[in-house]
């Protein structure tokens, strides 16, 4: 197993997108206030709100630092031997990003209780803050100059799971809660201050998120020396159930060779997949795929349970997701009993899930 890689959407969040404001400094960070004018972000109609909607509503602005000051926090530091959690950068890169700033990148205004900022999402600001507003300028002018094109369902993808599934083996023993990204969900759940045209179809914001998420777990397992039961079990579900995707034949993203592909190889075939369904979706993808993870109680059974219940905890998120346009009071129930059945580690039934995901299949059958 290769362990030569290094996580480069971590590093590009934090670098940005390599833009420079010359000398080789990093382009600097301003701070929300730089946004929040009542002429720019800060005004009062539904174009010119997205400070208000991100202070007021978003978690984003109050809960991660604040989190950091918590007795939860203060247990999962000192499990780790961290006195201040609010200081210190192996929290702060996700609860606090703008403490990890380098001093040369800082602008005059910001402050790390900030939390998870406007340019933690849309890159550091000083190289397009003055210019973006141009009506001159393109979004392609825009992501020259250093925004990050968050309309990209594979840019947006790679932005949010940086934060939102890899935490790292020493934190989760020490009591961090298990990370599980699904863009599509967790982008409904984030309170927008954007048009919701601009989420594309819910399915393919699925679909890319899925497949960031299994490149950083393959990322994650490889870089360990001694990979985690748990941590593996989670990354060979997610590979287990992106194979199953990938054989409805939509994307032709070839599958690494071999039986047992390294750690490695699922890395580079998870990404190459997520740019193939980020760039282009057929509608009838979606319906395929529902129906071919619908139809997987067979491989239920025949496994370790708790490997089992993994597969399970993955595949309702996916369901739930993908059924939502087809979905009727059947499915809806069969999808609730499917859910409990796999909250239900350590204690997982396998024998009754696959009974469950087949009464789940039938009620979409003619649909
Ligand atoms: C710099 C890190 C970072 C980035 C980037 C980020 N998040 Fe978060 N997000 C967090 C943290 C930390 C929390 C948890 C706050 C807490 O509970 O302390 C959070 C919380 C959330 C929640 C609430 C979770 C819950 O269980 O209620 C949602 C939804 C969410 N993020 C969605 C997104 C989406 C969508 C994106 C990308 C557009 C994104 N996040 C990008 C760090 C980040
Ligand atoms: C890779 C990003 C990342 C890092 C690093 C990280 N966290 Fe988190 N943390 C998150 C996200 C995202 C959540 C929200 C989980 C959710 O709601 O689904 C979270 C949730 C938490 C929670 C639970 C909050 C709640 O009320 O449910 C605590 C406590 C916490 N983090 C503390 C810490 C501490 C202490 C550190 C450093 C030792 C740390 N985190 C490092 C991303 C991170
Ligand atoms: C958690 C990540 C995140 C944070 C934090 C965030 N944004 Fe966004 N923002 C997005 C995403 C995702 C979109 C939708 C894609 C796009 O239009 O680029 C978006 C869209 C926008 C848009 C375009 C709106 C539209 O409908 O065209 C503006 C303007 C914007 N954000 C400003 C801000 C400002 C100002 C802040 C801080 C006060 C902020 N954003 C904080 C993720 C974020």
């Amino acid at each position: 197993m290769s362990k030569t890689f290094y996580n480069p959407i971590l590093a590009g969040l934090v670098l940005s997108a390599g833009v420079v404001r010359g000398a080789d400094l990093p382009a600097r960070l301003l701070g929300a206030n730089s946004c929040a004018s009542s002429s720019c972000h800060g005004g009062g109609g539904a174009e010119q709100n997205q400070f208000h909607v991100w202070s007021l509503k978003d978690v984003h602005s109050q809960r991660p630092f604040a989190t950091l000051t918590t007795a939860r926090s203060l247990q999962i530091a000192a499990a780790l031997g961290i006195s201040d959690p609010a200081t210190e950068a192996r929290c702060t890169t996700c609860h606090a990003p703008l403490q990890t700033v380098p001093t040369e990148a800082r602008g005059e205004h910001f402050q790390v209780s900030e939390g998870v900022t406007c340019e933690s999402c849309h890159g550091p600001a000083e190289t397009w803050l003055r210019a973006h507003t141009r009506q001159d300028w393109t979004r392609a002018d825009r992501t020259a100059a250093g925004m990050r094109d968050l309309q990209d369902v594979y840019v947006r993808a790679n932005t949010c799971v940086a934060c939102h599934q890899v935490v790292g083996t020493a934190l989760l023993q020490a009591g961090h809660p298990e990370l599980m990204f699904e863009l599509d969900g967790q982008s409904v759940a984030e309170p927008k201050h954007w048009r919701t045209e601009k989420n594309g179809p819910g399915a393919q914001a699925w679909l890319v998120g899925q497949a960031v998420a299994l490149r950083e777990m393959s990322w994650e397992v490889a870089r360990e020396p001694q990979p985690d039961a748990e941590q593996l079990a989670r990354q060979q579900a997610l590979w287990w159930l992106l194979q199953k995707v990938a054989a409805t034949g939509a994307w032709p993203t070839p599958l690494p060779a071999g039986n047992e592909p390294t750690v490695g190889a699922v890395q580079k075939w998870a990404d190459d997949f997520a740019r193939a369904a980020a760039n282009g979706w057929p509608e009838e993808n979606s319906r395929a795929m529902l129906k071919a993870l619908a139809n997987s109680s067979t491989d239920f059974k025949n496994i370790p349970a708790a490997a089992a219940a993994r597969r399970a905890e993955r595949l309702v998120l996916a369901l739930d997701r993908l059924a939502l346009p087809v979905k009727n009071s059947a499915a809806d129930l069969a999808l609730n009993h499917l859910f409990q059945l796999a909250q239900s580690r350590p204690d997982f039934d396998a024998g009754q899930f696959a009974a469950a995901l087949a009464e789940f299949s039938r009620t979409l059958d003619g649909r």
